[in-house]
C-alpha cells in the first residue's frame, strides 16, 4: 500500500522529542501511517536477497597497569620501539633500559633475534618471537619510526599490537613503550587512549556479508604498561572504548551496500542509536511531504529519481540535568548512493561502483552521535542532521539545466546533477542554522577535487572562522586524524554565477573544492561560525579495501572541547 500522508516519525521518549524538536507532537494517527510507510521503502531494501548477519561486537577489555614487562604473564608482551631505542653500546648492547632488561633476562637473545629479523625500529615493522625465559609467551617488537609523540603514531601502534595478536592467536596482551619518560602526563594519556583505539579498531573486521563466518578474533584483554594508573587514565580508556564502538558503526554504515542500506535503513539506525541513549538523544525523521511543507526544493530535486524515499534525519543530543551553554551542529552528507543522475558517472576512474561511500559524511555524523550518547557530555547540546537521498535516473529525476528552490528561497540552475551532494547539504545547513545554533560543522564526500589536492588520507577543511578552525585542528591532534585547511578563495565565486538564477552548482574543472564549499556558504546564516570538511578521500581506504570511519574521533573531540 502506497500511503500518501505525511510521515513525522519520531522515537525515543515522548517528553525528549517535545522537549528539544519538535515544533507539536504530531498525532498518533500519523505516526502510524508513517509506519506503513517505512515498511514499504525498507521492503525495496531487499533487492538481491541480501541481509547482513548479526555479529555480535568483539569485546576487548583494556587496562593500565604498574608491572614489570619481565614478570608479566600472557601471550604478548608487545614493545613500541622507535629507531633510537634500538640502538646499541660499545659491547653491541641495547642501551634503551627496557629492552637492556629483556634481553639480560633472555640471555642475549632478543638482541640476536633482532638483528636476525632485521629489525629496526622503522614504521610499520613488527616482528614477534617466541622466547623462553620471562613471564610472556611471545616478545612483540613493534616499529615507531624516528619518534612516537602523536596519536597517529600511538594509533598505528595499537594497529600493529592488532595485527600480531590475531596472526598468533593471542588472547592477553601487553603493550608498552620502550621509552615513555619523555612523554608528559597529557601525552601518556592520549598515548594510552590511541593504543586502545587503535587496537580494537585493528581487531575489527566487518564479516556481515560473507556467508561463512570466520575464524573469531581470539584478543580478550589487553594491558597497558608504563603509561600511568589512576581514575583519570580509566576514564580515557573508558572514553576510547565509546568512541571505538562508534567508529565501528560508522565503518558499518558505510561498508554497506546501497541496495541494503537505503535512505530508510539509515534513517532507521539513526533511530536505533537514538532509543539506544534515550536518556540524553531524540530523533525526528521528516519524510518527502515534511520536507515539502519545508521547502527543501534543494534536497527533494537530488531524490526525485529514487525509487527509495528520501529521510531527513534529525537527532538532538541535550546534556543530563539540560542546560547547555552552547549549540552546535553537525551536517552529514547522506547520499546512499551516487550515479551521478543524468550526469552519470561514466568511464574509467570514476568510481561509480564505490559510491554507496557517499553517505560517508552521515556515517561520520551518526557515529558522533552514538558516542555522544554514550559520554554524556555536559553543558552542550548538539543537533546531528542528514539529508539523506539517493541519485539515480529516471523519468521523474532532475534533467542538466533544471532550476530548483532551496528552503531560503535562492535558486539554483543545475548545471550538473553530479554535484548533488552540496544541493541535499544546502537544505540541511538551512535547517541547522534554524535550529539556533552557534557553531556548525558538515562533513561530506563532497569533491573528488578535494582528492586531487590532497591525496587519499588527507581531508580538506574549509572555514572564514579562524577559532573554528584552531578549535578543529586540535582536535584532529588528539584524534590523530589528518585534516588541513584549505582556502575559501572568493573571488572564485564569480565560476558559479549563472545567467538565469541565482547561481549554478558548479563551477569550472578549476578549484572544484573550493567552489563546492564556496556553494555551501551561500546556505549558513552570518552569525553561526561554520565549517566545511571534504573527506572524499580518507572515507575509504583502498588497503583495507573498507571504511575507515573517518571524522567521527574528531567530532566528538571537538564536541568535548565545547562542553564543560
Ligand atoms: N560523491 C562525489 C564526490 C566523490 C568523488 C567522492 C570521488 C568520493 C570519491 C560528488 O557527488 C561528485 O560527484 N562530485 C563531482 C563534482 C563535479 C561534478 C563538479 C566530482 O567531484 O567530480
Ligand atoms: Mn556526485
Ligand atoms: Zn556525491
Amino acid at each position: 500500500m502506497i500511503c500518501y500522508a505525511h510521515l513525522y516519525t519520531r522515537l525515543g521518549s515522548a517528553a525528549a522529542f517535545r522537549r528539544c524538536c519538535a515544533p507539536s507532537p504530531p498525532p498518533p494517527l500519523l505516526f502510524c501511517r508513517g509506519k506503513l510507510r517505512m515498511a514499504h521503502s525498507i521492503a525495496r531494501a531487499t533487492l538481491g536477497l541480501t541481509k547482513p548477519a548479526q555479529i555480535d561486537p568483539l569485546k576487548i577489555s583494556f587496562a593500565a597497569k604498574e608491572v614489570d614487562v619481565v614478570e608479566w604473564k600472557g601471550d604478548i608482551l608487545a614493545v613500541g620501539v622507535t629507531e633510537k631505542d634500538m640502538g646499541k653500546d660499545d659491547n653491541s648492547k641495547f642501551q634503551n633500559s627496557i629492552l637492556k632488561k629483556l634481553d639480560a633476562q633472555l640471555g642475549g637473545l632478543l638482541s640476536e633475534a633482532s638483528s636476525e629479523e632485521d629489525f629496526t625500529g622503522k614504521p610499520g615493522q613488527s616482528t614477534v618471537i617466541r622466547l623462553p625465559g620471562i613471564g610472556s609467551k611471545r616478545v612483540g617488537l613493534i616499529g615507531l619510526g624516528q619518534s612516537a609523540s602523536r596519536a597517529g603514531d600511538f594509533r598505528s601502534l595499537g594497529e600493529s599490537v592488532a595485527a600480531a595478536a590475531k596472526a598468533a592467536q593471542a588472547s592477553n596482551v601487553a603493550v608498552v613503550l620502550a621509552s615513555s619518560d619523555g612523554l608528559s602526563d597529557e601525552s601518556k594519556l592520549t598515548a594510552a587512549s590511541a593504543v586502545a583505539s587503535g587496537t580494537v579498531l585493528g581487531t575489527f573486521e566487518d564479516n556481515r556479508y560473507r556467508s561463512e563466518s570466520k575464524k573469531p578474533v581470539s584478543l580478550k584483554s589487553v594491558d597497558i604498561i608504563g603509561l600511568g594508573t589512576g581514575p583519570e587514565l580509566e576514564k580515557k580508556l573508558k572514553y576510547a572504548e565509546h568512541v571505538s564502538s562508534a567508529v565501528i558503526f560508522g565503518r558499518e554504515l558505510v561498508n554497506s551496500p546501497a541496495n541494503v542500506l537505503t535512505p530508510a535503513v539509515l534513517a532507521e539506525e539513526a533511530s536505533k542509536v537514538a532509543s539506544m541513549y534515550s536518556d540524553v538523544l531524540s530523533a525526528t525523521i521528516l519524510d518527502i511531504e515534511k520536507c515539502k511543507e519545508l521547502k527543501m526544493g534543494s534536497y527533494l530535486g537530488v531524490a526525485a529519481a529514487s525509487a527509495n524515499l528520501p529521510h531527513f534525519i534529525h537527532l538532538c543530543y541535550k546534556p543530563p540535568g539540560g542546560s547547555a551553554k552552547i549549540k552546535l551542529a553537525l551536517v552529514g552528507k547522506g547520499l546512499t548512493f551516487d550515479s551521478g543522475g543524468y550526469n552519470i558517472k561514466t568511464g574509467p576512474g570514476c568510481l561509480i561502483e564505490n559510491m554507496k561511500y557517499d553517505m560517508g559524511g552521515a556515517a561520520a555524523v551518526l557515529g558522533a552521535a552514538k558516542a555522544i550518547g554514550q559520554i554524556k557530555p555536559p553543558g552542550v547540546e548538539v543537533h546531528f542532521i542528514v539529508a539523506a537521498c539517493e541519485n539515480m535516473i529516471s523519468g521523474t529525476g532532475m534533467r542538466p539545466g533544471d532550476i530548483i528552490t532551496a528552503a531560503n528561497g535562492k535558486t539554483i540552475e543545475v548545471n550538473n546533477t553530479d554535484a548533488e551532494g552540496r544541493l541535499t547539504l544546502a537544505d540541511a545547513l538551512i535547517y541547522a542554522c534554524n535550529q539556533g545554533v552557534d557553531k556548525v560543522i558538515d562533513l561530506a564526500t563532497l569533491t573528488g577535487a578535494c582528492v586531487v589536492a590532497l591525496g587519499p588520507s588527507v581531508a580538506g577543511a574549509f572555514t572564514p572562522s579562524d577559532d573554528l578552525a584552531n578549535e578543529v585542528m586540535a582536535a584532529s591532534q588528539v584524534s590523530g586524524e589528518k585534516i588541513w585547511r584549505m582556502p575559501l578563495e572568493e573571488s572564485y565565486w564569480e565560476m558559479m554565477k549563472s545567467g538565469v538564477a541565482d547561481m549554478v552548482n558548479t563551477g569550472g574543472r578549476q578549484g572544484g573544492a573550493i567552489t563546492a564549499a564556496l556553494f555551501l556558504k551561500q546556505y549558513v546564516d552570518e552569525k553561526v561560525q561554520w565549517m566545511h570538511i571534504d573527506i572524499a578521500g580518507p572515507v575509504w581506504s583502498e588497503k583495507m579495501r573498507s571504511a575507515t570511519g573517518f571524522g567521527i574521533s574528531t567530532m566528538v573531540e571537538w564536541v568535548l572541547k565545547n562542553s564543560c
